[in-house]
């Protein structure tokens, strides 16, 4: 059943070109310049006039939910809060009537992400779920919802879940800024033959990047700490990449925006330091430019994850990882897979149970 790879995991990782085409199929009609999502075009009036979407969500799924925070500002320009659901539950947060809240769990059964529903519905606020698993406790209790269909992720560590939401977080951003018109027909029409293109781009960085993470991964398996990287787009890329690394791999690790590092990280660089830069062509290049000189003059350890042809980061580097181009706003999925490869490596290489990491369950069903 693991299709003849060694983890669920790493099968996990190879399915993403199928299980995002899976997520927007039906959806994303490029042909026909339409996005087709049932659950918020009924709704399209009340998310449209929401004074605020609030994302909540655990884990992985807050770490889309960040870069979902990016995407429906950009483009739909409606203000976006992204909280813990642990902490919304217990704060007694500001939420009413003129909310929306998206609800984010792959599992669809996470305990805090299912109590602060329960919250925000009592408060009048309208409730949209985002899950994986069909017919799950928060699928049945949002108002409305889109399911990912990335199928059975069995992996702890979620891969093509992450990937798939964040499918559907671009069409929905996409979906809202068209009728809302803050984002005009040429623009939608190119953002979407872009995104069409994704699970090809997928595929391609699968194929070009698996045994250079492989082989990096190698080279850093007595590694105690990792410090990953990024900016815009791609600074909750860094927070998901380190969260794979730590979760399986049991090495410490800490993803950052890049510019915070002068305000306390860059003590922690010296030459046993590695870290992961997101440094893709658009998006903030010339400033992880300099974020990678200043690592160099403290003799980090660099492994870039740049787009193919890259020189200027690419000449710093330790490592490099090629990615083919994209527009900023889809770079965190294709900037996933070689994160998500290089922790899985690192893990086996240590001899780790991938699948099943110590101390944690695929779905957390207690607070
Ligand atoms: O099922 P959920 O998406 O609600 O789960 C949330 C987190 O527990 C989950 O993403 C967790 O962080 C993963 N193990 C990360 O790989």
């Amino acid at each position: 059943e693991k299709g003849g790879y060694e983890h669920f995991m790493l099968k996990e990782i190879f399915e993403q070109p199928k299980s995002i085409l899976d997520t927007m199929r039906g959806r994303l009609l490029v042909n026909e310049g339409i996005i087709k999502m049932a659950g918020i075009w009924d709704h399209l009036e009340r998310i449209n006039k929401a004074e605020r979407i609030v994302i909540i969500a655990c884990g992985t799924s807050w770490h889309a939910g960040l870069i979902g925070e990016y995407l429906i500002e950009e483009f739909a320009r409606i203000p976006v809060e992204v909280e813990y659901a642990s902490e919304f539950r217990y704060r007694n947060p500001i939420i009413g009537p003129k909310d929306v809240v998206i609800a984010i769990s792959q599992s669809g059964e996470t305990a805090d992400t299912m109590a602060a529903i329960k919250l925000a519905k009592e408060k009048g606020a309208f409730v949209y779920g985002i899950c994986n698993v069909v017919d799950s406790s928060i699928a049945r209790v949002t108002d409305a919802g889109s399911y990912t269909h990335a199928g059975p992720e069995i992996g702890v560590a979620s891969t093509k879940a992450f990937t798939a939401q964040l499918t559907i977080l671009s069409l929905i951003a996409l979906k809202l800024g068209k009728h809302n018109g803050n984002l005009g027909n040429a623009e939608f029409m190119s953002l979407i033959a872009e995104l069409d293109a994704i699970p090809t781009k997928v595929e391609e960085v699968l194929q070009s990047s698996h045994e250079v993470a492989k082989n990096i991964a190698k080279q850093y398996v007595d590694a105690t700490n990792f410090l990953y990287l990024g900016r815009g787009y791609n600074f909750p890329s860094a927070l998901e990449g380190a969260l794979k690394l730590k979760e399986i791999s049991y090495i410490h690790a800490e993803g950052y925006p890049a510019a915070e590092m002068k305000h306390g990280p860059i003590a922690l660089i010296d030459e046993n330091m590695p870290i992961v830069i997101i440094a893709p062509k658009q998006g903030h290049y010339d400033k992880i430019v300099s974020n990678v000189q200043e690592i160099k003059a403290r003799k980090g350890q660099v492994i870039a994850v740049v787009n193919k042809g890259d020189v200027q980061v690419a000449s710093m580097a330790d490592h490099v990882i090629e990615m083919p181009e994209t527009s900023e706003c889809f770079s965190p999925i294709v900037a996933a897979i070689p994160l998500q490869l290089l922790s899985y490596y690192i893990a086996v290489y240590r001899g780790a149970n991938v699948d099943q990491p110590r101390n944690l369950a695929k779905s957390v069903t207690v607070e």
